[in-house]
């Protein structure tokens, strides 16, 4: 288990922002060409509606350029940018080498791809590269699931759709936000949830139900103990917007209540790696999230990865 990162240069986050499609597909949409209902998907998933369309540069670029306008930073002040995708637009290069270009930064660049709790594996790494000696970092997290979404298959064309979320990263003297995280793996889970290069999504929906609770619970688990936390210690929880059910279960056996969780599934459905970002964001910009919480960001994907992140909002 990692030990918490004490002694190390901390980071804090210093802006962000969100990117969605125009493009709203209501359940009742959906239900013109599925054999499905706006009340089944409602019930078993808390989604009413999605955004779909653009590409993973074009959203992340739209994200990321709100974020360094809200730090108030000169794009060629960045350091680094980490992209948290599952869905690059080419397999060569990286996507973050063209929203790179695009929003005018001169550093490295690189994508992350653990699936749904990408953007948490992105924002460690980002953490990692700062107590390292980096300044400042852009970390991004953006799918457009609509692409690898067969929309003739109900089990999953009433979940998936297409976001990004962003966040910058500036160095601090002192501890700064993070408290303590995880990142988990188990590849053996492989054939619950993927799909080949060119295909779309096959997912076995009670399996990976079954499984991410419990992933979930252990990672924050662990999270909590490296911080020497109790679920008590919580104010808000940004969980994987996958299904609302899956949140309300994480959260109970955690012992959180519902009530600190931020949720915005039923507006974005699940946009895997801008999950966790864009609830991020909603609730900062509600007021849901204030200066001095202590915040869970808890997440799983395919993989099945999982991953944790405790932070001190505006830091310790
Ligand atoms: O980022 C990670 C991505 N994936 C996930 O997080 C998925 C996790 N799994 C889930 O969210 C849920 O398992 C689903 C939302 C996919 C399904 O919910 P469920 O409560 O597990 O439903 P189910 O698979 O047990 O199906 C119940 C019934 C079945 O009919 P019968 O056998 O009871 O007659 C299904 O055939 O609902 C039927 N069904 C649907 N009906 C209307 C399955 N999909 C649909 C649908 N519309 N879209």
């Amino acid at each position: 288990m990692p030990t918490a990162p004490k002694g190390v240069r901390g980071a804090v986050i210093t802006g962000w922002g969100s990117a969605l499609p125009p493009r709203v597909i209501t359940n009742d949409e959906l239900s013109q060409t599925l054999d499905t209902s706006d009340e089944w998907i409602r019930e078993r998933s808390g989604i009413h509606e999605r955004h779909i369309g653009g590409t993973t540069a074009g959203l992340s670029v739209i994200s990321g350029a709100a974020a360094l306008a809200m730090a108030g930073l000169d794009p060629r002040h960045i350091d680094a940018l980490v992209l948290s995708t599952t869905t690059p637009d080419r397999c060569v290069p990286a996507t973050s080498a063209t929203v790179q270009h695009a929003l005018g930064l001169s550093c490295g660049a690189f994508d992350v791809n653990a699936a749904c709790s990408g953007f948490v594996y992105a924002l460690t790494v980002a953490h990692g590269l700062i107590a390292m000696g980096s300044s400042k970092v852009l970390v991004i997290g953006t799918d457009t699931l609509s692409r690898i979404t067969d929309w003739s298959d109900r089990n999953t064309a009433v979940l998936f759709a297409d976001g990004s979320g962003a966040v910058v990263l500036e160095a601090v003297d002192g501890p700064g936000q993070m408290l303590s995280w995880d990142i988990d793996a188990d590849g053996s889970a492989e054939e619950s949830l993927y799909a080949e290069l060119g295909g779309f999504i096959q997912m076995e929906g009670k399996d990976v139900f079954r499984k991410a609770v419990r992933i979930m619970v252990d990672s924050a688990t662990k999270s909590l103990a490296v911080a020497g936390l109790t679920a008590d210690d919580v104010d808000v929880v940004i969980p994987h917007q996958a299904n609302i059910r899956i949140i309300q279960a994480a959260c109970e056996r955690l012992g959180i209540p519902m009530e600190k969780a931020s949720t915005d599934l039923h507006y974005t459905g699940n946009t895997s790696s801008a999950s966790i970002p864009l609830a991020l964001v909603d609730a900062a910009d509600t007021g849901k999230i204030k200066k001095g919480d202590t915040v869970l960001l808890v997440g799983f994907g395919a993989g099945m990865t999982a991953a944790s992140a405790l932070i001190v909002w505006g830091g310790q």
